[in-house]
């Protein structure tokens, strides 16, 4: 029998709670519990970077983590990115440079880059390179990536000049 304990967190902006399996990991509760199917599941080893998501403002591989532990945490997932006015700034700018192929990798890899950015708003394309070094993407090459990922920098230092 698995033992269940509840929860209480702050998910995409809403106040959650919920009785968790305390052995269940974050990205299962994320897709079986809730239905939020955005973050993926491939290698559930920590080593592709598909599962990423934020959590209390840093970037963590949710099936590396207990449920248990979002208690009392602000834990934002690829459904959460999305501004009142339609896709977020990253996710734009991946759509607008052709750096969506399979797209399997990308929740992953735009959470990532969203707290990158987040994170040093004078992000080089060199840092970005390292930055996204564990989110692994089969089809790109990272070249339209990392375009995205420079145009966003680019229009945000425009925005502040
Ligand atoms: S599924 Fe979590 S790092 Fe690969
Ligand atoms: S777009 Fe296919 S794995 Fe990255």
């Amino acid at each position: 029998m698995s033992v269940e304990t509840e929860i209480r967190f702050r998910l995409n902006g809403r106040e959650t709670r919920l009785k968790v399996p305390v052995t269940m990991k974050v990205l299962s509760m994320l897709r079986d519990l809730l239905g939020l199917t955005g973050t993926k599941y491939a290698c559930g080893e920590g080593e592709c970077g598909a599962c990423t998501i934020k959590v209390d403002g840093r970037t963590v591989n949710s099936c590396l983590m207990y449920a248990v532990d979002c208690d009392e945490r602000e834990v934002v997932t690829i459904e959460g990115l999305r501004t009142p006015e339609g896709l977020h700034p990253v996710q734009q700018a991946f759509v607008d440079h052709g750096a969506v192929q399979c797209g399997f990798c990308m929740p992953g890899m735009i959470m990532q880059a969203d707290a990158l950015i987040e994170g040093n708003p004078a992000l080089t394309r060199e840092q970005a390179q390292r930055g996204l070094e564990g989110n692994l993407c089969r089809c790109t090459g990272y070249t339209k990536v990392l375009d995205a990922v420079e145009s966003v920098v680019a229009n945000k230092c425009r925005g502040a000049g």
